[in-house]
């Protein structure tokens, strides 16, 4: 990610002058400890390019980067929970480094830190508004994640169903990222509604490849346990395609093992066997590439700059992306 190095570096250092307190450790610690262990930081990234599609240099962006990443690693954290997944990023996960409690109130504590970072928006930029987007879409991401929940329990999800969830817990604060980024470069009606379309699609294509890594990932890189999600019996792209094309049979096979979660070793096998007879890991593919390429397409609409060939390089690198 050579060429994204800029942003990456303005944004670790603006990350690193957040001084969370020493004490109380255990409230302090796992917040430090979460972002040392890294991620790609997109989010952060997409809102300082798209500040710059608009106009304004990305350094405008900053407070907006920075309340979009904290917010982001706050959901992870109870998202582990949720999930029951034990590692991220290579680590352990923080509610296994320490414990559920206090993965619960650490993640809490930096949803505050995340909602400061909005405090520090230049001044010209309209704050209201900046946080009517970003509170909208938090709420929406709670939303999908009740319903990635609920989908735990039933046998009749769509997939329709499913990428309205997915839409909730992964495009929406994607999508709000750049909006915000780009209301930050004083971005008219007209490429807010471009942003958000192409964070929309992003988030799509971007979720359906973390399903699809889920299966297909060297877990090293990926950082979290292989076919962590069909251990704990989720309904994934992959999965809920599969549902959708085998034989009566083979539902009640897949939706018995995964009733009673977590599955074992053999179990996972089977339905990943399930999963490769009907083409489904290959198709999925095709299926995430079709949402990057409508994000590049509505990319075209911003005139020519560094910042649109910047995103560009971003989009092609996600679509490869092992992590
Ligand atoms: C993980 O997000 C959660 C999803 C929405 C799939 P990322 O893949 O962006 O996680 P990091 O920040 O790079 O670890
Ligand atoms: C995460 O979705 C979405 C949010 C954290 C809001 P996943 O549950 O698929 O993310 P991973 O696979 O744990 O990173
Ligand atoms: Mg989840
Ligand atoms: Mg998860
Ligand atoms: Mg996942």
């Amino acid at each position: 990610m050579d060429f994204l190095k800029s942003y990456a570096v303005l944004f670790e250092e603006e990350l690193q002058n957040i001084n969370f307190p020493q004490k109380p450790e255990t409230l302090y610690q796992p917040q430090r400890y979460i972002l040392r262990n890294g991620g790609k930081r997109i989010r952060p990234v997409l809102a300082l390019i798209s500040c710059g599609l608009c106009g304004s240099g990305p350094k405008e962006a900053i407070p907006v980067a920075l309340a979009v990443e904290l917010l982001h690693n706050f959901t992870l954290m109870h998202d582990d929970i949720m999930d029951q997944a034990d590692s991220r990023r290579g680590e352990l996960a923080v509610h296994k480094k320490w414990d559920e409690p206090t993965a619960i109130l650490a993640g809490d504590s930096m949803f505050v830190y995340s909602l400061l970072q909005l405090q520090n928006l230049p001044a010209q930029v309209d704050h209201k508004k900046v946080s009517k987007i970003f509170l909208n879409s938090i709420n929406t991401v709670c939303e999908g994640q009740a319903m990635d929940m609920e989908f735990e329990n039933r046998t009749d999800v769509t997939l329709d169903e499913y990428h309205r969830m997915i839409e909730g817990k992964t495009g929406a604060l994607i999508s709000s990222a750049m909006q915000m980024g780009g209301m930050c470069g004083n971005a008219d009606q007209e490429q807010l509604g471009q942003l958000s379309l192409i964070g929309h699609s992003l988030g799509l294509a971007f979720q359906i490849q973390d399903d699809w890594l889920d299966v297909v990932a060297d877990p090293d890189k990926f950082g979290k346990r292989k076919a962590g999600d069909i251990y704990e019996g989720k309904k994934t792209f992959l999965l809920l395609s599969a549902l959708e094309r085998c034989s009566e049979p083979e539902q009640k096979k897949i939706l018995g093992l995964m009733a009673d979660t977590p599955l074992s070793d053999s179990e996972v096998e089977e339905v990943i066997d399930i999963l490769e007879m009907y083409n489904v890991i290959a198709d999925t593919k095709e299926h995430y590439l079709e949402y990057y390429s409508r994000a590049e397409k509505a990319l075209q609409q911003f005139g020519d700059s560094n910042y649109k060939q910047d995103l560009q390089h971003l989009i092609k690198y996600l679509k490869n992306r092992e992590s």
